[in-house]
This record gives structure tokens, C-alpha cells and sequence, in this order.
């Protein structure tokens, strides 16, 4: 009789509503366990599929800003190992508000939510990742510099050129590192900060996204690539 493959794990930090929860929705009808994290106490919808999955979601708390968040989560999963590490947690601000316009304030919370966070988490987490295995962040087409011809959403886009950016630097860092490592742009989609105009529901986004994903694995090196599997043009 052939032998089962282990079942892989994900770990999905910021899987509350939105693209993250569908992620983990995804991974858990293919048959993987699923760690995400939710911020604060507040019942999500992942405790309503925790609740349905025989134990196969895990649900830990972390607010990606809080650095003593993230340190108490490593702290938490020592031993443990994730076939693939995605960090999805991201916001948006007032898509008409240029730079011109944005308040000091308002700018860093972007800047830091979108760009620092996700980079601190995957420095703190990514030795939990084995050689096989692939680390994910939830990038955007906005994020392209390449593709700004029409400016638009100028504060997003920043911020999330700026995580591309950041985790170039890390692909550079750990050039012999045999993980895939992964920009997504999941498109344009119905969610809370995509808003109801969306070119694309959840559903025609994340199965297509968890293709990409699985499909890097054993490929190392960093692509930024889109729900399709096209590059995206830095
Ligand atoms: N929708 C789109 O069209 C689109 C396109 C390109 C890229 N993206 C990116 O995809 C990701 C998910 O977006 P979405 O559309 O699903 O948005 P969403 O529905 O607003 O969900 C955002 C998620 O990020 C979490 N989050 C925000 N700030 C956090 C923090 N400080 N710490 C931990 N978690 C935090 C939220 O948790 P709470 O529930 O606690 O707030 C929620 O789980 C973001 O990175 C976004 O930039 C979205």
C-alpha cells in the first residue's frame, strides 16, 4: 500500500475575514492544518471554522504591530514547522488621499501595517519554515512601481511597494536559501478594504491564489507573481 503524505501545515497570520479567512477555508478543504491568527478576543468568523474542522484549525492571537505580539507567538510555536508561512494582515486608508493630503499619523499606520509588520513577522517566524517549504506575503498589484502610470490609491501603493521592496532585501539576504518565497497580488476583490466594485469575488481569487502558492514549492527564489501565476512587473 503507497504511503500517505504528512499532512502540511499553514500558518495564515491575519485570517479573521476577508482574503486571510478564505485562505484558510482553502487550505482546510485540501486537507492542511491551519494555524491563523486573529487580533484580539473577539469571536471571527475562523472560531466559527475552528468549530467545524476536528481540531485541524488552531487559532492564535497576534496584532502584527505589537512586536511583543510576534515575539510571544515564536515563543509559543517552538518545535513546530510550516510547509508555508503567509502574511496576510494588511489595511487600507482613503484611496483619495494623495501624498499631498495624508496626515503624518495616518501615514505611518499604513507604512508600518503594510510594510514594517509583515517583514517583522516573517523575521520572526521563518525559521519555522523547513527547505521545502514556501514563505508568503500578501503583497498587490498596486505595489507594482512598474504599473503606476494612473497614480491613484498613492498612500497603498507606497506602502506596499515598500513591503516589496522589504522582502527583496530578504530574498538578497538569504540568496542561497532553498524556500520559495512569495509577493501575491490576489487581484482586485470583494472584500471589506477592496470594497463592493471589485473586479473579482473571493471566489474567483483564493483557490486560484492557493494554486500559486502550492505551485512554487520547490522553487527558491522570490517571485512576485499574481492570482493567475503571471509575474507581476516590479
Ligand atoms: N481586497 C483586495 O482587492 C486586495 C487586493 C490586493 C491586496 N490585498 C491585500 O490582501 C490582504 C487582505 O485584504 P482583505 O481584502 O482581505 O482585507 P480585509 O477584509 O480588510 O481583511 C484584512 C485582514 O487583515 C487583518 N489585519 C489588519 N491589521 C492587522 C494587524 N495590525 N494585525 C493583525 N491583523 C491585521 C484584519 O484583521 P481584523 O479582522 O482584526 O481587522 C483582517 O483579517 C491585505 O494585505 C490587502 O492589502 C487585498
Amino acid at each position: 500500500m503507497p504511503k500517505s503524505s504528512p499532512i502540511k501545515t499553514v500558518l495564515i497570520v491575519g485570517a479573521s475575514r476577508g482574503l486571510g479567512y478564505a485562505m484558510a477555508e482553502e487550505f482546510l478543504a485540501r486537507g492542511w492544518r491551519v494555524l491563523g491568527t486573529v487580533r484580539g478576543e473577539s469571536r471571527t468568523q475562523l472560531h466559527g471554522l475552528a468549530g467545524k474542522s476536528d481540531g485541524r484549525v488552531q487559532i492564535e492571537t497576534l496584532d502584527i504591530n505589537f512586536p511583543d505580539q510576534i515575539a510571544v507567538l515564536r515563543a509559543g510555536l517552538a518545535g513546530r514547522a510550516f510547509e508555508l508561512l503567509f502574511v496576510n494582515a494588511g489595511v487600507s486608508n482613503n484611496p483619495e488621499e494623495t501624498i499631498a493630503d495624508v496626515t503624518t499619523d495616518e501615514f505611518v499606520r499604513v507604512m508600518v501595517t503594510n510594510a514594517l509588520s509583515p517583514m517583522r513577522v516573517v523575521e520572526a517566524l521563518e525559521d519555522l519554515v523547513p527547505p521545502t517549504g514556501v514563505i508568503g506575503v500578501m503583497s498587490s498589484g498596486q505595489g507594482s512601481v512598474a504599473n503606476n502610470t494612473n497614480g491613484m490609491r498613492e498612500v497603498y501603493r507606497g506602502s506596499k511597494a515598500a513591503l516589496n521592496t522589504f522582502m527583496r532585501s530578504f530574498a538578497a539576504r538569504h540568496a542561497d536559501d532553498p524556500r520559495a518565497m512569495v509577493l501575491m497580488a490576489p487581484g482586485w476583490v470583494k472584500t471589506d478594504l477592496g470594497g463592493p466594485e471589485g473586479r473579482l469575488t473571493i471566489d474567483e481569487s483564493i483557490p486560484k491564489v492557493v494554486d500559486v502558492l502550492m505551485s512554487v514549492e520547490g522553487k527558491p527564489g522570490l517571485q512576485y507573481l499574481d492570482y493567475l501565476g503571471r509575474t507581476v512587473p516590479w
